[in-house]
């Protein structure tokens, strides 16, 4: 099959790409409302995209009325966002998190999140996911409805006991992410892993 997703299929773009295009990581990601509450919601548009510095980017989709989500429209006006990443223990209540609530309710406070304060910006993280990223936004690009949001790393949080001091490295054998899947409901373990040695 040839499928051109600028013309005949479109409106089938969303569904095929998503579903092709994977598993993606999942960013959980935190944000202040206008009013100091906090705003949770996840995105599978999202990956690691450097480290010198380290950067990362999520992409919300607007809204059809051509409105930002909550998400993109607080990192816009407060320069900043928390990416927070899922594994299994978290998987159910991010995925409650994506439903759209009314202005003004909060999914932190309806899935009982602890928040905890971060280091270096306003935003808190949550405090059960394995690790968070304190991001402030470098840049924003509009590409149709796609916002690009580019983040720099300013801290990042890794539960104790995933960090192996000795070896400066994560104990990949105990991190285990929730990764996505076809849409629009399918997600996939991480537990099965093989390793292939690079040539020199
Ligand atoms: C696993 C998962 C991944 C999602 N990824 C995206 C995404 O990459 N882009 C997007 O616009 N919406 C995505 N959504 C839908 C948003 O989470 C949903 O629209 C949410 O209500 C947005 O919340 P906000 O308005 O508070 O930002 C995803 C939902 C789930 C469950």
């Amino acid at each position: 099959m040839e499928l051109d997703f600028t013309g005949a299929f479109e409106d089938r773009a969303y569904p095929i790409l998503a579903s092709l295009v994977c598993p993606r990581p999942i960013a959980w990601v935190t944000t202040l409302n206008e009013d100091g509450s906090v705003n949770v919601a996840p995105f599978s548009f999202f990956n690691l995209v450097g480290t010198e510095p380290p950067l990362l980017m999520f992409c919300p989709g607007d809204r059809d009325d051509g409105t930002p989500k909550d998400s993109a429209r607080n990192a816009r006006d407060r320069g900043e966002f928390v990416v927070n990443l899922v594994d299994e223990p978290l998987a159910e209540a991010m995925n409650r998190s994506s439903a759209a609530l009314p202005p003004g309710e909060s999914e932190a406070l309806r899935e009982n999140l602890i928040l905890l304060p971060s280091s270096t910006i306003a935003t808190p993280r949550i405090a059960g996911a394995p690790a968070s990223f304190e991001c402030t936004v470098h840049s924003i690009q509009l590409i149709g409805q796609n916002r690009l949001i580019l983040g720099l790393i300013q801290r990042t949080h890794v539960r104790d006991d995933l960090y192996d001091p000795e070896s400066a490295r994560i104990r990949t054998d105990l991190y285990h992410p929730v990764g996505r899947m076809a849409s629009p409901n399918w997600y996939c373990h991480t537990g099965d892993q093989f390793e292939m040695i690079r040539p020199a």
